[in-house]
């Protein structure tokens, strides 16, 4: 049976794969940003290295635009090319996916009531390469085979954070009912407090964004009710993006143990919020 094994959340910020790609890591600005990700690659590289990871992210009109919107996408396809958004592609691998594993996970969430659009053919952005980036570096390939899912963070309505808690406890039924023996993370990525543009653009709120990390550790689900309209007046117009998160968290469990947790401000207009939970049985 494949189990779900650990979870990761993290910043997606573009010019942080930017900053990778120009090899300017060490540069004293950035320094402090992937300081916090040290931990995180020495155990994604020995006892942290899954078969798949789920990675739950946000397209930023790549792949979609006002022509389609879906609420939660699985990706379907033996592969994603980097998506071109404005610079040409990411000097990045294309990411390997797994259909086997896809269409379980979208014929089990569908039989379950929730409504996935199938994609079987999808560039991705900055959304799910840089976490795979911060995380593994700059190999030839990656080393994980990827299912992406793409939720709708970026058009109102967004699905509720409750929702999202709800998606990832099924996806955890439905990852224990694949037959192989996989070993699969769930990540989720975007956030924290970030507002790009506007009179309120580069607002931060490190209170809130910490108290959000409170509360993906342990048993509490009070995540799961925060509403649309607290992410907007708390953490920006982009800080929707953390409801992504709670899919993560939902997908662990009643009670998950912290392993590792990151906060820097500020990385570009935004605030770098980064943790890794395993379930606690
Ligand atoms: C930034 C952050 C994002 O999550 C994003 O999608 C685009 C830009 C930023 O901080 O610049
Ligand atoms: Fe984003």
């Amino acid at each position: 049976m494949a189990r779900i094994t650990a979870g990761l959340a993290t910043s997606h910020i573009p010019a942080v794969g930017a900053a990778i790609d120009l090899g300017k890591t060490a540069e004293p600005y950035w320094v402090p940003t992937f300081a916090g990700y040290e931990w995180t690659k020495k155990w994604a590289s020995a006892e942290g290295k899954p078969d798949d990871v789920i990675l739950v992210y946000n397209d930023h009109a790549s792949a979609f635009d006002m022509k389609c919107i879906p609420t939660f996408a699985l990706g379907c396809a033996e592969q994603f090319a980097p998506a071109d958004e404005g610079w040409g592609p990411r000097p990045v691998p294309v990411v390997k996916g797994h259909p086997d594993l896809a269409w379980h996970l979208a014929q089990c969430l569908i039989l379950e009531e929730f409504d996935m659009t199938v994609i079987n053919e999808m560039d991705v952005d900055h959304g799910l390469t840089v976490p795979l980036s911060l995380v593994y570096g700059q190999p030839e390939e990656w080393p994980v085979r990827v299912v992406p899912l793409a939720v709708n963070v970026v058009v109102y309505p967004p699905p509720s954070g409750n929702r999202c808690w709800a998606l990832g406890e099924a996806i955890k039924r439905a990852v224990e009912s694949f037959p192989e023996d996989l070993n699969v993370q769930i990540w989720g990525t975007g956030g924290m407090s970030h507002q790009l543009q506007g009179t309120r653009a580069g607002l931060i709120n490190a209170d809130w964004d910490n108290d959000f990390l409170d509360g993906l550790i342990g048993e509490s689900d009070r995540l799961r009710h925060i509403p649309h309209i607290e992410y907007l007046r708390e953490t920006g117009s982009e800080g929707i993006e953390m409801v992504m998160w709670l899919i993560m968290r939902g997908a662990l469990g009643r009670r998950t143990r912290m392993l590792h947790r990151h906060y820097h401000v500020a990385a570009s207009n935004t605030a770098v919020g980064h943790i890794v939970l395993e379930p606690e049985t």
